[in-house]
This record gives structure tokens, C-alpha cells and sequence, in this order.
């Protein structure tokens, strides 16, 4: 946790947040114990920024990593920084519905929760492994 905690603080401080002055860092744990950790970067044209957990994923993809064991999710608002919808669905791509999900600020974790708690009755690979071919 403690691990995790300083890679998302480390990623929020280089967040690339000017328009929405709203820093956010993600960490991940993957299934080997690797730690992979991401900001959001926005851009001029808004819709095209993303988000902390987005940057996250990529790195945990790109650096070899699989599954997400563990997350951790930090703001700078009083209000708890949970992960918005979009990125729940990314989560929900590599993680098991009990995997947690620490909110944290910069005094430390505020609250966990289960991905199943963030994203119920989600829909995922299983999924698609059920449907009918084309
Ligand atoms: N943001 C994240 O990076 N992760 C979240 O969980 C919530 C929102 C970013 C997107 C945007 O750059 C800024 O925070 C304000 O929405």
C-alpha cells in the first residue's frame, strides 16, 4: 500500500493538468508485484485529455504487466477521487471484481473500495466469450 501510495503521488505531482488544475496519479500493482503508475495529461481540446487510471493501464500493458492485483487513486480534493466511469470500465478489463481500489489525498488513503462495488453487474470479457460469432 505504502508502495503504491508514493508511485501515485509521484504521478500526481507530474500530472499535465492546466485547464482543469485538478492533478490526479493512479498506481497499479500487477499479478507479479510490479508497481506501474500514471497522471492525466489534458489537452487544449478537452475531450482528448486522459485520465490518471487510463495512463496507468498503458504502462502496466506496455511494461509487460497483466492483471491488476491492487490500485490506488489519488487527489488533491476534499472530496474522495474515485475513478470516473470511463475508467472503471478500463479497470474492469484487467481487474477481478474483488480487487481493491484505494481513494486516496495527499494525507494518505481515505477509503477502499471493490471493483464490483465501483462497477456492479459490469460487463467484460466473459462476456463476449458467450456470444454468438458473426
Ligand atoms: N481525472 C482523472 O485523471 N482520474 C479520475 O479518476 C477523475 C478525473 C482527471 C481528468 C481531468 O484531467 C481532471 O481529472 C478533471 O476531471
Amino acid at each position: 500500500m505504502d508502495e503504491l501510495f508514493e508511485a501515485a503521488s509521484a504521478a500526481m505531482a507530474r500530472a499535465y493538468a492546466p485547464y482543469s488544475r485538478f492533478p490526479v496519479g493512479a498506481a497499479i500493482r500487477d499479478e507479479a508485484g510490479r508497481v506501474h503508475a500514471g497522471c492525466n495529461v489534458e489537452n487544449a481540446a478537452y475531450p482528448v485529455g486522459a485520465c490518471a487510471e487510463a495512463g496507468a493501464i498503458s504502462r502496466m500493458i506496455c511494461e509487460g504487466g497483466t492483471r491488476i492485483a491492487e490500485m490506488l487513486v489519488i487527489g488533491q480534493g476534499a472530496v474522495l477521487c474515485t475513478p470516473c466511469g470511463g475508467c472503471r470500465q478500463r479497470i474492469r478489463e484487467f481487474a477481478a471484481p474483488g480487487v481493491a481500489i484505494h481513494i486516496a489525498g495527499p494525507e494518505g488513503v481515505r477509503r477502499t473500495f471493490t471493483l464490483d462495488e465501483l462497477l456492479p453487474a459490469s460487463f467484460g470479457p466473459d462476456n463476449l466469450d458467450g456470444g454468438t460469432p458473426r
